[in-house]
């Protein structure tokens, strides 16, 4: 996953060609990055907005860092969940609480926070400021930087809540991540093993010692290797592709067993499939989550769980740096 600090490292504001006191009729305004269109990454513009301010129950974050998901780049190219623009992407924060709305207690100015913003309707984090429900935060961990806090809510959480909210994983279980190598496949190795489960992980041969690296028991390469010919007995499938591979995880899983998808799918004759071997399939959409945000939050605080972040840039060169991104994924 790709990260964007706008202040960490000297970019954006600082260095932008608009001062970052300017107003629109005498109010506060900020920079971010928005779209009136979707396409290619050349749809993303720095623009000067209004800056928000807190409705009831919300925080207004001084964004330090955002990181940039798959769903990033498809709701920048697609009209998938949201039909609006002007649109500012990011869903991730790593912050410092700049207000707070009426009924806050969990935060003051000046606590430093991480958190995933509502999905899909409360994006907006690729921008100096956001506002999110104060409920949708955590208290940064102190031993890690917002590079690193901004890289972890939106797939930290998606794993959590597969793993412990949907599946309820236990101690001793064995647990099959596919694309274990992903932004989301590695949290939900670290997830998975700290709960005490058995983990295997399928990805590409190059990826193998890194999986090893973070816990990973045994490690499959989906290239050469059929992973429903080389796993059996699992209690827990976590799916975040698309294609057969939903379907044919069923047959690795013992009676009892759970399958959770991260994409649309299924048909009857998988139901039907799921019925006759008593296994259970679920589709997962990530929510905002104060507890889940806490426990992702005191496993890093454990040593347990780490984002492998592959690139930091400023904000202002966000719409050149993810040029190269997989369009359509
Ligand atoms: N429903 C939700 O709430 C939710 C939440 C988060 C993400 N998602 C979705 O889940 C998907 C994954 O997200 P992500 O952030 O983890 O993406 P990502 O970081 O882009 O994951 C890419 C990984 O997929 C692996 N891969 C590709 N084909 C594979 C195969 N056939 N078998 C095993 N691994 C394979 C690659 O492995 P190698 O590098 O080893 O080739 C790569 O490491 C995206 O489509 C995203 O939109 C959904």
């Amino acid at each position: 996953m790709a990260i964007m600090p706008w202040r960490a490292r000297g970019g954006g504001a600082q260095n932008g060609s608009m001062k970052t006191n300017d107003t629109i009729d005498g109010a506060p305004t900020m920079l971010a990055i928005s779209q009136d269109a979707h396409g290619s990454p050349e749809v993303l513009t720095e623009v000067r907005i209004p800056r928000p301010s807190p409705g009831p129950s919300q925080i207004l974050v001084s964004v330090r860092a955002a990181g940039i998901n798959p769903t990033d780049w498809k709701h920048r190219a697609h009209r998938l969940f949201l039909d609006r623009f002007p649109l500012v992407l990011g869903w991730d924060v790593s912050g410092v609480v700049e207000e707070v709305g009426y009924g806050v207690t969990l935060f003051k100015p000046g606590d430093e926070v991480f958190g995933m913003l509502p999905y899909p309707h409360g994006v907006g984090s690729h921008a100096e400021f956001v506002t999110g429900p104060a409920r949708a935060f955590a208290h940064k961990p102190a031993g890690i930087d917002h590079v690193q806090a901004g890289a972890l809510p939106l797939a930290a959480l998606t794993a959590h809540q597969a793993l412990v909210d949907t599946a309820g994983v236990a101690s001793g279980q064995r647990v099959l991540v596919h694309a274990a190598a992903g932004g989301v496949g590695h949290l939900a190795v670290q997830i998975a093993k700290a709960h005490g489960a058995y983990v295997i992980g399928t990805a590409s041969a190059p990826k193998h010692d890194f999986l090893r690296g973070i816990g990973a028991d045994e490690v499959i390469d989906y290239r050469s290797v059929d992973f429903a010919e080389a796993v059996r007995d699992v209690d827990v499938v976590l799916d975040p592709l698309s294609g057969d591979t939903r379907a044919r995880s069923l047959d690795v899983l013992r009676p009892g067993g759970t399958l959770v998808s991260f994409l649309p799918g299924g048909s009857p004759e998988e139901a039907e499939k799921a019925a006759r071997l008593g296994v259970r399939v679920e589709t997962m959409l990530v929510e905002a989550d104060h507890a889940g945000m806490t426990a992702i939050a005191d496993l890093v605080e454990k040593g347990a769980l780490r984002a492998h972040v592959e690139a930091s840039f400023p904000l202002a060169e966000a719409a050149k740096r993810t040029s190269s991104a997989r369009p359509g994924t």
